[in-house]
């Protein structure tokens, strides 16, 4: 594992392996031990073309809790935002950092830049994937409960934390409900990378599916990057929202994920995100854990 652009690139013994050391991490983490210099001398890169404030800041603190450093990188202060090639720009910071985190829009740049460079390059997002997003998830799930006939539903728009889940589902063995309207279903590229399709449902009625669901999970509407869609995506996604009505007919233990940011009042409302199901705040929290599991992995 030189790079982390996908799940679809990790074996489910990988994945196992994260979550084994970010347990570690953790708890070592809760018995005092702030900082465990495995990385020491070691610096990530982290160049942002979008915002972020849980990638961004776990990533940072993970390198100084790892003894290393992180230094920020706004695309419009580097000469990319004047034209400077992905290939150029790889190279040159291959010979200066350890290992490099990009958000960004086009997957085919976060790939390009590990064809380029020679240095671990991240996902931190783009508008396919969100690996380090859906590991810390599903992390969260195997610690809280294990993951061994776990029935997952997503509820909202097929989109890049959306497709993370699908292949995340496929290597370790979740049954995963995709329930979305028709036209934002998750895209078919994605889909032919899952191996057990049988273990994959597709529908456009969250009612459905909501009783026998241990877990639902949903994302915003309105991606980074779709804001002109806006108008029209609220009206698409009306009847999408997690809402108490919708759990009526819930599992008394379901619970409740989201990746953050969350648009309160549109795909989830305030009672249900703050309700005793929500573990938003316990995924937030494991971000830190699972990314220095990912950098003590790769640098
Ligand atoms: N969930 C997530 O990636 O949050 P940020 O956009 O704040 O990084
Ligand atoms: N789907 C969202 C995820 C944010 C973490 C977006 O791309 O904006």
């Amino acid at each position: 594992m030189k790079d982390l652009l996908s799940i679809a690139d990790l074996t489910e013994e990988e994945i196992l392996r994260l979550f084994i050391r970010t347990k570690e991490l953790k708890e070592r983490k809760k018995r005092g031990e702030k900082v465990i210099p495995l990385l020491s001398g070691k610096v990530l890169g982290m160049l942002f073309r979008k915002a972020s404030t849980r990638t961004r800041i776990s990533f940072e603190v993970g390198m100084f809790e790892l003894g290393g450093g992180a230094i920020f990188l706004s695309d419009e202060d580097l000469q990319l935002s004047r034209g400077e090639t992905i290939s150029d720009t790889a190279k040159v910071l291959s010979s200066y950092l350890d290992g490099i985190l990009i958000r960004t829009f086009e997957q085919k740049e976060v790939e390009d830049f590990a064809k380029y460079s020679n240095i671990p390059v991240i996902n931190g997002l783009s508008n396919v994937y969100h690996p380090c997003q859906v590991l810390s998830d599903y992390f969260t799930l195997w610690e809280k409960r294990g993951l061994k006939d776990l029935k997952l539903t997503f509820i909202g728009d097929g989109n890049n934390v959306c497709h993370s889940l699908i292949l995340g589902a496929d290597k370790l063995g979740v049954r995963l409900s995709v329930i979305t309207p028709e036209e934002y279903q998750p895209k078919r590229e994605v889909i032919a990378k899952v191996k057990n399709k049988k273990n994959l449902i597709f529908s456009t009625r969250p009612e459905d599916f909501i009783k026998d669901s241990d877990v639902v999970y949903t994302d915003t509407w309105v991606s980074m990057g779709a804001e002109n869609e806006r108008k029209k995506r609220l009206m698409k996604f009306d009847g999408y929202q997690l809402n108490k009505k919708l759990f009526k007919k819930a599992k008394k233990n379901l619970l409740v994920m989201h990746c953050l940011p969350a648009h309160r009042g549109e795909e989830i409302t305030d009672e249900v995100i703050d309700g005793p199901s929500s573990i938003v705040l316990e995924q937030a929290a494991n971000r830190l854990h699972l990314q220095k599991a990912i950098l003590t992995t790769l640098l």
